[in-house]
């Protein structure tokens, strides 16, 4: 930290290796996911109004890791990574009492994007990645403080990650991001030919 300054009310993100990029286990979700695109009728008319171009099973299947043990052996992995983000964040809570609640895949086309939007009503959201090809977008936050931004001149373009406005976080297959539910994020359109696969998941507070 540069002298005299204090940062006050930062923003954890937690970002974390939690498969290698050639373990079976993501090839075996992948392979679900895509069975799942085929199968779910329900989710595909809801993505024709809500996802336009791509697949996301988040408003038929939010389930996942009741219906299937592989995407259940993933939700394990997470939890660990939660537990110690939980630590991290000094929350008077115990581990076991944030429990996942939700999980849905998304498969982004080119051109598919994921507007600006918080997950109310959890404590914890985040996304594992299944497949980022190269000059993938990332995740990308905006600042929580944004609304009491009034008079603020803008940062410079290479403002310290700190000091900017926006971070967008570009990840790598096998890891995890994790965010606070309130934090506001988005996915930029897919620039790419090939599709950007990702699993999403909301903890609640039991
Ligand atoms: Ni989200």
């Amino acid at each position: 930290m540069a002298k005299n300054l204090h940062h006050l009310f930062p923003s954890l993100v937690f970002q974390e290796r939690i498969l290698p990029s050639t373990a079976k286990l993501n090839a075996e979700l992948k392979k679900e996911s895509f069975k799942f695109r085929e199968i779910d009728e329900t989710g595909q008319k809801w993505c024709l109004k809500n996802y336009p171009g791509g697949y996301t099973s988040y408003g038929s299947l939010d389930q996942l890791y009741k219906i299937s043990p592989t995407f259940d052996e993933l939700r394990l992995k997470i939890d660990k990574s939660v537990a110690k983000y939980i630590k991290s964040l000094d929350m008077l809570v115990k581990a076991k009492d944030i429990q996942m609640c939700s999980m849905w895949v998304n498969i982004m086309s080119p051109g598919v994007t994921h507007t600006m939007h918080i997950h109310p009503l959890s404590v914890i959201s985040g996304t594992y990645y299944l497949q980022i090809p190269k000059g993938s977008r990332g995740l990308r936050f905006e600042d929580p403080r944004m609304v009491a931004h009034m008079a603020s001149p803008p940062r410079r373009p290479h403002a310290k990650p700190e000091n900017q406005r926006f971070i967008e976080m570009v990840p790598r297959v096998g890891e995890v991001i994790l965010f606070e539910s309130w934090m506001r994020h988005e996915v930029p359109p897919n620039p790419l030919k090939t599709e950007r696969m990702s699993i999403s998941f909301n903890y609640d507070w039991r």
